[in-house]
């Protein structure tokens, strides 16, 4: 990454800690702590300013809506990703000839809950590789779910392909990118898909709070959601509540009150990766992967993801005995890596060098028995 003295000095947080942790919370940029600040200086001195607030949260619907090749009004304001999924669900009317939802083993768990949980779906869950879709996707099924990036291993699935397959059996595609967004690349025209959704924690540079919820344009009107409030209404300022006519577009998945906090958070987050370039950020990242997969089999780590580095995101995940103490132990050395199940997982942004990484991996083997390596 070319000025990278200067992309670090705008993440202060680095200078304490190395924040490898993009998987589960991205290090804070200067600008987007000025926003959140800016935000609570409207609330001091101002009170109350609700035109401004509005224009945050629209303006990073319109960033989000650049980034990933989309309308703004292709764009849903939502609270987090299981928020998005649910929504979609009861958006939809399975039948009898029509009831199955696939999803992916390597889908993040709220997307089998919020399925499970609606208890109008046949599910099926299926690993992910091209030939099983292709055998499991059949005109009875209605959705078909797949992440971009597993948020376990980083494994990078090829979306378009599955949704061809999807679309050939009439089957809508609805794909969890909050382990892509910020990171890779993504053209959701490119890859035809019907639905995405990513939140802001992550690569996206952000904070919990608020997620966008694409849906292709064609099919938005047609969707009926059930999971809804007034900023879903066609005007809410009408406060007519005795009739429910739903917005146009994606903005029918609107909800409450935007949040408007992570409105301000998001639209200079989305700026920052913007600027730098999303195709530049994979680029690097890639090169950072392909140094981490090396490192990792020099120190005779055990990796639990792809092997090779344009198969996975930043993403890798190296199993290991008691991830959770590991993840305690290395915070208490500030290196910030995250823990799922049986591994802790090593996952640089733009702003992460290959010091970072040889630093954290060299305390982490110090923790890892031989015998498990
Ligand atoms: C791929 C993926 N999807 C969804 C989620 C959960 O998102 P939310 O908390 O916004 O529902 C996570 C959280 O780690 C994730 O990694």
């Amino acid at each position: 990454m070319e000025n990278i003295r200067e992309i670090r000095e705008q993440f202060p947080s680095l200078k304490k800690n190395i924040q490898l942790s993009s998987c589960s919370q991205s290090a804070i940029h200067i600008d987007v702590k000025n926003s959140v600040q800016d935000y609570m200086h409207s609330l001091e001195e101002r009170g109350t300013d609700w035109g401004y607030w509005m224009d945050a949260c629209e303006e990073s619907r319109r960033k989000f809506a650049e980034m990933i090749n989309a309308d703004v009004n292709e764009i849903a304001i939502v609270s987090s990703v299981s928020h998005a999924i649910s929504a979609v669900l009861t958006s939809l009317e399975p039948h009898a000839l029509k009831n199955e939802a696939i999803l992916s083993t390597s889908d993040f768990p709220c997307i089998g809950h919020a399925t499970l949980s609606q208890g109008k779906y046949d599910v099926k869950y299926i690993h992910p590789s091209t030939n099983t879709y292709e055998r499991n996707i059949t005109d009875k099924t209605l959705l078909t779910s797949a992440p971009h990036v597993s948020f376990y291993n980083g494994e990078r699935l090829d979306i378009k392909g599955i949704t061809e397959i999807a679309h050939r059996n009439d089957s809508l595609m609805f794909v969890d990118a909050y382990q892509s967004a910020g990171q890779i690349d993504i053209d959701v025209k490119e890859l035809g898909v019907d639905f995405l959704a990513a939140g802001m924690q992550k690569y996206m540079l952000g904070m919990p709070g608020i997620a966008f919820l694409y849906v292709r344009k064609e099919i938005a009107n047609h969707l009926v959601p059930r999971i809804t409030g007034w900023f879903g209404q066609s005007n809410p300022f009408a406060f007519n509540s005795q009739e429910v006519e739903y917005a146009e577009g994606a903005r029918r998945f609107d909800s409450g009150t935007f949040p408007m906090i992570n409105g301000f958070a998001s639209k200079s987050a989305i700026s920052v990766l913007l600027d730098v370039g999303i195709p530049n950020i994979e680029r690097y990242l890639r090169e950072l992967s392909a140094y981490t997969l090396d490192y990792c089999r020099e120190k005779g780590l055990e990796v639990a993801s792809p092997l090779q580095a344009e198969l996975k995101g930043s993403n890798t995940a190296i199993k290991v005995p008691n991830a959770n103490e590991i993840e305690q132990k290395l915070k208490d050395r500030q290196i910030i890596m995250s823990a799922r199940n049986d591994v802790i997982r090593i996952a640089p942004h733009f702003y992460n060098t290959k010091e970072d990484i040889t630093l954290a991996i060299d305390e982490l083997a110090k923790l890892v028995p031989i015998s498990s390596r």
